[in-house]
């Protein structure tokens, strides 16, 4: 809607880009400063792999192990520790064997559907956590909408909720850390004028919305129900954002290409931008992954020279729309003009300590720099941490890290250095159908698989580069360049990569990909004009996760089950529910493949769905629960008692042409909007799902 200002002038709308899909153009303009409007930023002369020889004969057997899921329970995946460790109520519950998994799930699933609630199936129950504007810290005043400050900002919960993840502390209580991916301040705010128009509150308010917090919950009932602590001493509580000290650690640390004159050193960082999912780490803290930080710069068309390419790159020049948050104005630093180097300081995975308020969050640059995604850890068979990692943009790579040296439990000193010591590989996928049957119609090839072969290349070790040309500190700071040059496979959209901590076979969400051409379709990214997105499954050599080679295939490939492009692992697509645009991926301890999505394409509300990868389940995805409308589902976490499902509802109510005067979604209170942490559970205790 055009807005109106004092002289008259009529100021573009906020949100006029074109967006494909089905997202919302607020979302577009919000979250990701209209990526998708914007030219591709991969121009990198890299192969799809329909073009590359292929290789994956030799591999079969590897891969059809996978695919089949014949891979054993429990065959020794290191991986489960740190899911395990990372969940609440371990202690609780880790005597009983994962069970049948599959054969468990007989909720009746919810209907697609463009309610304004949270939809859970018959028998079970919801609420909400903690909203937007809750109060974390000591002397937080009450959430008001129509008085807020950057002071009370500071003190509450923030906007947009993604990453969730929750600590134990005993039984019946844990410490939640939820990211805040980005602010909207057509919603946030009555009257919004844009970015020029905005005022200095307005924008230090949306400062202190980003970032992330900790808070802790309690139980609530005996069935599965979790609440805010609201009373008495919460020492842990925790308020991260956009101003928040921090530092770099790894390789990158110190570089040039960090220095600003507020830190010459290049060592000390502020704060952390649009954070998107996440992981834990096997000795407790948080790995919280910036993904689109480009959208708060300005002026990177007048950086140096020999940086523009890097900065065109990364997309920080897509130029700076009227609507823009313009933080600049409020923080210099903000403008590329004068500070050239201040966005090499994002874009980084930050590790926090939850459980001490007072550490400094660090930004790992060995894990390198992209619009990082997840971050999810493992172990691989000899003990060393393994970080996999999405770059979620169109035509961008997936990505792991292996540490140096191995995890040592209750070693706490020697485990926080692992994430600093290590090498870095981007994956290469191979078909092992003949090109002319990967035709874009979605149809399997002649031997009954979108699968192949693939392979991690290295690309920078430590000190030592494997790219030419680029130092290691160029390769982790200009770390989509060097995926370029190593020839690394251009994905639809990388999201959420999660192992399986019953088979250990590794998924990776590829949420969609409308620009992908015909000529472009590969075996791991079959359709052009890829609305839907799919879910792509590794197999490991040897089913470890240090290994240089793997196997795959995509076990979904999403959509309307009524589409014959789409694929439910062979399962009978009478049976399954409609999904679109994968985004966060979780695992509940039986080893079901829990799918949140972003953007439904087919027109009605976001969701959470289970989908079994094993047995002959496999494949039978269902819908286990909706969002409000214009909310996209985050999180999800499905706590190791299997008694909870937390969600992040974020952004309810972003729908073309609302505002705090007309808002299309009252969720969750009747009144504005607000994104909030739910928890849904069965009424009697059950176990979710079953
Ligand atoms: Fe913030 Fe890639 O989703
Ligand atoms: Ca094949
Ligand atoms: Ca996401």
């Amino acid at each position: 809607m055009a807005k109106l200002i004092g002289d008259g002038r009529r100021l573009l709308p906020l949100v006029s880009t074109p967006h494909k899909g089905g997202r919302s153009a607020l979302t577009c303009q919000f979250r990701c400063g209209n990526a998708c409007a914007h030219d591709v930023a991969n121009t990198a002369g890299n192969a799809y792999f329909g073009d590359v020889v292929k290789e994956a004969l030799s591999r079969r057997g590897m891969l059809r192990a996978g695919a089949l899921g014949a891979l054993v329970a429990g065959v020794g995946v290191a991986g489960a520790a740190p899911a395990l460790a990372a969940d609440p109520e371990s202690a609780a519950t880790t005597s009983g064997r994962p069970s049948g998994g599959s054969g468990d799930l007989r909720f009746t699933p919810v209907a697609p559907n463009k309610e304004d609630a949270l939809r859970v199936p018959d028998g079970y129950s919801s609420s909400v956590v903690v909203r937007w504007g809750d109060p974390v810290l000591p002397g937080a005043p009450d959430f008001d909408f129509d008085n807020q400050s950057a002071d009370a900002q500071n003190k509450q919960f923030g906007y947009n909720c993604d990453f969730v993840t929750l600590f134990p502390m005993g039984r019946d209580r844990g410490l939640l850390w939820v990211n805040h991916e980005y602010t909207d301040e057509s919603l946030m705010f009555r009257g919004y004028a844009g970015g020029a128009a905005a005022t200095e509150e307005q924008i230090k308010i949306a400062l202190a919305a980003h970032g992330g917090s900790v808070v802790e919950i309690e139980r609530a009932g005996g069935a599965g129900e979790w609440k805010l602590v609201t009373k008495g001493r919460r020492r842990y509580n925790r308020r991260i954002t956009a101003q928040t000290p921090m530092k770099f650690s790894g390789p990158a640390a110190g570089s040039d290409l960090f220095k600003t004159a507020a830190d010459p050193k290049g060592l000390t960082p502020v704060g952390m931008l649009n954070n998107c999912a996440g992981g834990t780490t096997p000795w407790g803290t948080v790995l919280t992954a910036e993904e689109n930080f480009d959208q708060y710069f300005v002026n990177a068309d007048k950086v140096p020279a020999a940086q523009k390419p890097y900065a065109t790159r990364y997309t920080l020049t897509n130029g700076t729309p009227s609507s823009s948050r313009r933080f600049d104005r409020v923080e210099e630093r903000f403008d590329l003009a004068k500070h050239p180097n201040e966005a090499n300081r994002f874009g980084w995975i930050v590790e926090i300590d939850p459980f001490d308020p007072d550490s400094t969050p660090i930004k790992r640059t060995a894990l390198g720099r992209f619009k990082h995604e997840a971050a999810t850890t493992t172990l691989s068979r000899d003990g060393r941490l393994v970080a996999y990692m999405g770059d979620d943009a169109r035509f961008e790579y997936v990505y792991k890290f292996v540490s140096k040296n191995r995890y040592i439990p209750g070693f706490d000193r020697h485990n926080r250095a692992l994430l600093d010591e290590g090498t870095l590989y981007v994956a290469k996928f191979t078909g092992d159908s003949p090109a002319a049957e990967i035709d874009g119609s979605g149809k399997l090839p002649s031997d009954g698989l979108f699968d192949g072969a693939g392979e991690w290349i290295p690309l920078v070790s430590g000190d030592k580069s494997f790219v030419d040309g680029m130092t290691a500190q160029e390769v982790l700071v200009y770390t989509r360049v060097a995926a370029d040059k190593a020839g690394a496979t251009k994905m639809d959209r990388p999201e959420d990569v999660e192992r399986n901590p019953v088979t250990g076979a590794v998924y990776v969400a590829l949420t969609n990909n409308s620009n992908r051409t015909a000529a472009q379709v590969d075996e791991a990214n079959p359709r052009p004009s890829n609305k839907h997105g799919h879910v792509l499954e590794i197999v490991e050599k040897r089913n470890d996760a240090a290994e240089k080679t793997f196997g795959w295939s995509l076990p979904l490939v999403c959509g309307d089950p009524n589409d014959a492009a789409t694929y439910f692992a062979g399962f009978d697509k009478t049976k399954v529910s409609p999904i679109s645009c994968p985004d966060n991926l979780a695992f509940d301890r039986d080893g079901n493949l829990w799918i949140s999505t972003d953007g439904n394409a087919l027109g009605t509300n976001d969701g959470l769905f289970v989908m079994p990868v094993r047995g002959k389940e496999r494949g039978y995805l269902r819908q286990f629960l909706t969002v409000p409308i214009g909310a996209e589902t985050c999180g999800p976490l499905i706590t190791q008692d299997q008694r909870s499902v937390f969600v992040a509802v974020q952004h309810p109510g972003e729908i073309d042409g609302a505002s705090p005067e007309n808002p299309v979604s009252r969720w969750p209170d009747g009144d504005q909007p607000r994104p909030s942490v739910a928890v849904a559970w069965h009424a009697k205790g059950a176990k979710i799902g079953a």
